[in-house]
């Protein structure tokens, strides 16, 4: 298929360009480098040892996405441009809602002009609020969202299920991506925040590569094993075959679909700090913090319909993710501006 990657040059983005490659699919990527640059492009076609297309835009602009489809045939859009850090969301809540609203109703709007009806959203864990059940199913209710961030999701989710019920052409699959981390093995690409990380493994390499003193446990009066945070941690190549996947329930005219991606283990943040020092032979200093608002204490999912239905399951287990987290941290301790 002929695929535009909208947000291509962000971190879960760039991962997927490889996996669509690797399966033979064509890609047109698409971002403003709001949140990132083209350097990871770049690094893109050194993996796959051939050119990525690239359309330098808004997704908010109806001009050029109006001219993106009238210039490329596309058979389905995978959507991944937004604005993303919690914390910032609640401080920004205008921009948020504005860019991540926006840029989707305009999507939305050129995709129907130009009859391409297909399209994978990225959703999140997110959107169960504090889950009513663990592990958690896509049949588990929508939560109490605690940040507009969360919300964006979960409107989005609403805005796309309707128009998929009032055009049964639409085929929408909502993908609710659990914890991405790691990085390709080659160490070409990886994760690239912008200033302090808010995130658990963007902390613990920069601590243990010496950019941060030391990583902040939140609270470790959790009831948990041992007291802190458990997640479901998906290693980011495991994730971005998600999405080759979800593009055959596509081809199936599955309507509206959603699915959890996750590996259905959960990890409290002591065992993936435990991890990463045994898997890479460094050390991670930490000490106890208080708890950060709106965490939760647990949440990881059952993945078991996206095994079922499109034959999708995690491949890495939480050692593979620290050392491609530790590789791309170490050969890149600057990110893409090194
Ligand atoms: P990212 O910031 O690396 O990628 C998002 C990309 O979208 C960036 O390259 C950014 O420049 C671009 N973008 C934002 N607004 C845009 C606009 N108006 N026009 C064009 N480009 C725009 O983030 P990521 O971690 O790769 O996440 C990708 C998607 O997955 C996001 O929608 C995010 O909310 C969602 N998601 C991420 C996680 C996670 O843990 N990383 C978890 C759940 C869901
Ligand atoms: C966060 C977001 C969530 C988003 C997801 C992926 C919040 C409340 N939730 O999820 O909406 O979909 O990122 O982008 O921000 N931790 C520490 N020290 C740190 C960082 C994190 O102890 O410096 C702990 C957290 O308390 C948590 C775990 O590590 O228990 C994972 O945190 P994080 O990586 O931020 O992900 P989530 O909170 O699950």
């Amino acid at each position: 298929m002929n695929i535009a990657v909208l947000g291509g040059a962000g971190y879960i983005a760039s991962h997927t360009i490889v996996e669509l490659d690797k399966a033979g699919h064509s890609v047109v990527a698409v971002d403003n480098l709001v949140n990132s640059c083209e350097e990871s492009l770049r690094r893109v076609s050194k993996i796959i040892g051939k050119e990525v297309p690239f359309v330098r835009a808004d997704v908010r602009d109806a001009v050029a996405m109006e001219s993106l489809f009238k210039q490329n045939k596309f058979d389905a859009c995978i959507h991944f441009a937004g604005l993303k850090a919690v914390g910032e969301s609640v401080e920004k809540p205008l921009e948020y809602y504005e860019n991540n609203m926006n840029a989707t109703f305009v999507l939305l709007n050129a995709m129907r002009n130009n009859g391409v009806k297909n399209i994978i959203f990225s959703s999140s864990a997110t959107v169960y609020g504090n889950p009513a059940e663990i592990p958690i199913t896509e049949n588990c209710p929508k939560g109490a969202i605690t940040n507009p961030y969360g919300q964006t999701k979960s409107m989005l989710e609403q805005v796309l299920m309707d128009l998929q019920k009032s055009d049964p052409e639409w085929n929408v699959v909502l993908l609710r991506y659990f914890n991405p981390i790691g990085a390709h093995p080659s160490g070409l690409i990886g994760e690239d925040p912008n200033g302090i990380p808010n995130n658990l493994m963007p902390y613990i390499s920069q601590t243990a590569v010496g950019i941060r003193k030391e990583l902040g446990v939140f609270g470790n009066d959790y009831d948990t094993p041992d007291g802190t945070g458990v997640r479901d941690y998906i290693h980011v190549c495991d994730l971005a075959a998600g999405h080759v996947s979800a593009l055959k329930a596509i081809e199936r005219n599955c309507g509206l679909a959603i699915y959890n991606l996750g590996t259905g283990h959960g990890y409290s943040v002591l065992d993936v700090v435990n991890a990463f020092e045994r898997v890479n032979g460094v050390k991670v200093p930490y000490s106890i913090k208080p708890r950060r608002a709106g965490d939760i204490a647990t949440c990881y999912c059952n993945p078991e319909k996206a095994y079922k239905e499109l034959g999708w399951k995690a491949q890495f287990g939480i050692e593979e993710m620290c050392r491609d987290a530790w590789n791309w941290q170490k050969n890149n301790p600057k990110g893409y501006r090194g």
